[in-house]
């Protein structure tokens, strides 16, 4: 099989969508890999900070890109462990900030670019989960299944301000609303890779409904398409 026929699944949509939670159940059933690409985007603002990389320095950002010193962990629950040069960043990628200074960053075309071969590398036997703002549009257009995430915005902030405070990170419903609603703002405006649903996406409003519903919903859909049963295994 070569690497561009393995199966895809993505997963697209705006933050607070639920798309790490349900991206990472769904390749746990079908016993595929998962990429939270958005969280590659967070470590490298992560990364630029430390480094004193100025969010405007497109260079020094494209470079620190190509050569970023991150993987990912697997972890007992839900949340796959960000490692930063041998440190576990995955709490300090999490917050706020380090998301807005992702979506600054995500908005320069050279450092999307300068992101692409790393992400397609995630495409490995026996599939792939990816999920993000523009797996079915650029990263992998030839996926099997594009599926584009949506719910209301209050909903998504109640989702994050219930993770954050799962996590231990103090939210404030106000602010987490504002916050989706300016990042939404800025990722389907600005020119590199938008927040778009692909043209052969299926639209899915997740506003009511729990993650399992979302989940068999998915599976349902994959198999519809693929004609296959809904299990890698
Ligand atoms: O999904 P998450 O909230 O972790 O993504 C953080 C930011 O990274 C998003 O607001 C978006 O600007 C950017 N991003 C992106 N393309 C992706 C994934 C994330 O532009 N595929």
């Amino acid at each position: 099989m070569t690497e561009s026929s393995l199966p895809v699944i993505t997963l697209d949509g705006p933050g607070g969508v639920g798309k790490g939670t349900v991206g990472q159940r769904l390749a746990q059933r079908l016993g595929w890999h998962y990429l939270d690409s958005g969280a590659i985007y967070r470590a490298l603002a992560w990364g630029a900070e430390k480094a004193d990389i100025d969010l405007s320095d497109t260079q020094a950002l494209v470079s620190l890109a190509k050569k970023l010193p991150l993987r990912f962990a697997p972890d007992p629950g839900d949340v796959c462990r960000v490692i930063y040069q041998d440190t576990d960043v995955t709490g300090q990628v999490r917050t706020e900030s380090c998301g807005r200074s992702a979506s600054r960053i995500a908005a320069i075309p050279e450092v999307r670019a300068a992101l692409l071969d790393r992400q397609r590398a995630f495409r490995q036997p026996p599939g792939l989960v990816a999920d993000g703002r523009d797996m079915g549009t650029t990263v992998f257009p030839d996926a099997n299944l594009k599926v584009f995430l949506l719910a209301d915005p209050r909903v998504r902030a109640e989702r994050r301000v219930r993770q954050l405070n799962d996590k231990g990170i103090n939210a404030i419903m106000a602010d987490v609303l504002q916050e989706i609603r300016k990042r939404d703002e800025q990722d389907a405006t600005r020119r590199a890779s938008p927040l778009l649903p692909a043209e052969d996406a299926i639209e899915l409003d997740t506003t009511s409904l729990s993650i399992d519903e979302v989940l068999n919903r998915i599976l349902e859909l994959y198999r519809k398409k693929t004609d296959r049963p809904a299990s890698g295994r």
